[in-house]
């Protein structure tokens, strides 16, 4: 059991973000209080203005912790920043957030232990709903997905796991020292990823690996803002490179049971209409 036994609330960082709101979801349907930490949030917080993370802190008795991108040059300096106000705020249960294997993302784990909060780390590989609610969304309705990623396989992991885990970890000290690899149960290629998606839709939709100077010159032209095709091109750049193609046990050690399989995501994203056509607008 969990010491927060006054229900102080969970602040949860991110908490509109993929992870965050599923997160806090989870938490609100067993009757526990949430503060949601983001810009739209109240008070607000915000990564980039340190006069923000005391009010957010004051009376929460644990934080799930996710910064935007982990990975920008300073994360780690801030995370590690964020995590000493907490423990000197008398915070010092976190669940932090975290990728699988860039450095960066490493000497943010790093910074934020220094801390001396009581941590659990969830290293995470790509989420699956990358397709359904970020970045390739708007590819796969219009029916080709274009990245620079070849034939490396990924073991996607499902946001829905990764929250599980998040709040088993919020909810019971047992969790205080783990460090979770959290991926999907089987490897996939990016090609393979899209032709379950195609399966699961029922209508033909292309993978197109390219090199990633053009998915830089093609995310430009769409207007992605250059700071985010910067570190996109950077992520892809990183971690394709076969370090993350191999399973872990995760989601099983921490919440006793197997992953979702990709399929099983794509059939269930696919009935929620999210992968339909859009709609071209009358002339
Ligand atoms: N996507 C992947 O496949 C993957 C894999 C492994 C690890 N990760 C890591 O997961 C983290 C992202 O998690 P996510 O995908 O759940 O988030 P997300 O869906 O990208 O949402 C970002 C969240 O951060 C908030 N936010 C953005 N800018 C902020 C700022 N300046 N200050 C405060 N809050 C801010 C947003 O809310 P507001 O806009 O309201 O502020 C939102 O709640 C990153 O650290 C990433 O490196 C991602």
């Amino acid at each position: 059991m969990n010491g927060n036994t006054r229900q102080e609330p969970t602040l949860v960082l991110g908490g509109t973000g993929k992870i965050g709101r599923r997160v806090a979801e989870r938490l609100t349907a067993r009757g526990l209080p949430v503060r949601i930490g983001a810009r739209s949030g109240e008070p607000r917080f915000d990564w980039e203005d340190r006069s923000t993370w005391g009010p957010v802190l004051a009376g929460v008795g644990s934080a799930y912790v996710s910064h935007y991108w982990d990975v920008i040059p300073g994360a780690a300096e801030t995370l590690g920043g964020f995590a000493e106000l907490a423990v000197a705020s008398g915070v010092p249960r976190l669940v932090l957030l975290s990728g699988r294997g860039e450095e960066e993302a490493e000497r943010a784990v790093r910074a934020v232990r220094d801390s001396g909060a009581e941590l659990t780390v969830l290293r995470s590989t790509w989420f699956a709903q990358n397709f359904s609610e970020s970045y390739w969304r708007e590819q796969v309705q219009s029916n080709e997905v274009a990245l620079p990623a070849g034939a490396t396989p990924e073991p996607f992991v499902d946001a829905d796991d990764i929250a599980d885990v998040a709040v088993a970890a919020l909810t019971d000290d047992r969790h205080v020292g783990e460090v979770y690899e959290l991926t999907g149960p089987r490897l996939l290629t990016f090609a393979e990823a899209v032709r379950e998606i195609s399966r699961a839709v029922g209508r033909e939709i292309r993978y197109v690996p390219i090199s990633n100077e053009d998915f830089a010159a093609a995310a430009a032209a769409q207007g992605v803002p250059s700071e985010v095709v910067e570190m996109l091109t950077f992520i892809f750049g990183e971690v394709l490179d076969g370090r993350n193609a191999h399973l872990a046990d995760g989601v099983q050690r921490a919440l006793g049971r197997e992953p979702r399989d990709f399929s099983d995501y794509a059939r269930d994203a696919a009935a929620t209409g999210i992968w339909n056509p859009r709609a071209t607008r009358a002339a």
